[in-house]
């Protein structure tokens, strides 16, 4: 018989009891990924005779009209619902820009499927600028011109809007863009349509493989990278700023972008600031994982895992991820 009086032995703590079974385990779980809260990317190009793969992002390609319609399908088989479209258009010009080819996919989607899936649609310049800048260059070609490139954008959201999309995506950086989009839908008679903002995007390296399928690498004489409208990576203060700014000027989800390397933000914008947060897991990040897996050094579905369970473990509601349509695959594996 022990001595009642002993005190209670703490150095028996023992906390591999919650870890010693599967049952145990999912019992005690806080955080779980969900494929209704992953978006999953689509590249649609005018003028390719067929779908072409995009180098490092596993089973995504820039798709004719015809494999969109078709992937699509697929993915809805997968269990896949939720888009985010960036149409490629061969015309690129500085202003006046035409947007009748990606709102001609939006109206060929939206008509084909309908309520089934959720479309967001990115809003930029940079796949239909000569330069490849997500704005329209000033006189001198050194700068971004903030208010001509919102007018483009203004116009770019609209017609998407007006085509069917459920949503619309600024991932321009400039400021006031956001004032602008909801403004015009909302005079439009498209007060529906969900604005979600790029607010928290920084001037990474890690958007190779999109810059391939997108047609957007910058190639301006003056003007060489997007640091004069990304965010810096090493001043987290602008994330903030950001966040507010577009909270207050009408967006109704946030985003964080890339993902991984700005978790910290994540977090803490999420506890703070009480709206829905996106991540955008980014072509970079999901290359490095697929790269990983494939020389044998990862479990590739627990490798996923893993870094979604951090994205949910960091605040975000929904996850933009090239993987979305792998995703119940890897989290039944
Ligand atoms: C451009 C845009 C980028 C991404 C989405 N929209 C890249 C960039 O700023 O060059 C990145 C997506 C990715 O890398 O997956 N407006
Ligand atoms: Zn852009």
């Amino acid at each position: 018989m022990s001595d009642p009086r002993e005190p209670f032995p703490l150095s028996s703590l023992n906390l591999r009891r919650l870890r010693q079974d599967e049952h145990v385990r999912a019992l005690t779980r806080e955080v779980h990924i969900q494929t209704e809260q992953l978006i999953q990317p689509l590249f649609v190009a005018e003028g390719i005779p067929t779908r072409q793969p995009v180098p490092g992002l596993t089973g995504v390609c820039q798709e004719t009209a015809t494999s969109l319609l078709q992937q699509v399908e697929a993915d809805l088989e997968a269990g896949v619902r939720k888009f985010l479209l960036f149409g490629v258009p061969l015309a690129r010009r500085e202003r006046q820009i035409d947007w009748s080819y990606t709102a001609g996919q939006i109206t060929a989607l939206k008509r084909r499927f309908g309520r089934d899936l959720w479309l967001a649609t990115d809003v930029c310049l940079c796949s239909s600028t000569p330069h490849g800048h997500c704005g329209v260059l000033t006189a001198e070609g050194d700068h971004v011109d903030n208010d001509a490139s919102v007018q483009e954008l203004t116009q770019a959201a609209l017609a998407y809007a007006q085509a069917g999309a459920d949503c619309v995506a600024p991932s321009d950086m400039m400021d006031s863009r956001v004032l602008a989009i909801r403004g015009a839908l909302d005079r439009a008679g498209l007060a529906r349509t969900v604005l979600m903002s790029y607010a928290v995007k920084f001037h990474s390296a890690l958007y190779g493989p999109f810059r391939v399928a997108a047609d957007s690498t910058p190639r301006a004489d003056g003007l060489k990278d997007r640091a004069s409208y990304q965010l810096d990576p090493a001043r987290p203060s602008d994330a903030w700023r950001c966040a507010q700014r577009d909270l207050a000027e009408g967006a109704d989800i946030l985003m964080v972008k890339p993902g991984l390397p700005y978790l910290d933000l994540l977090r803490e914008l999420s506890r703070a600031i009480r709206a829905p947060w996106a991540v955008y897991q980014v072509s970079g990040e999901f290359a490095a994982l697929e790269a990983l897996a494939a020389q044998g050094l990862a479990h590739r579905a627990a490798l996923h895992r893993e870094i979604l369970t951090a994205f949910k473990r960091a605040g975000a509601q929904m996850v933009i991820t090239y993987g979305a349509r792998y995703a119940r695959e890897w989290l039944a594996a």
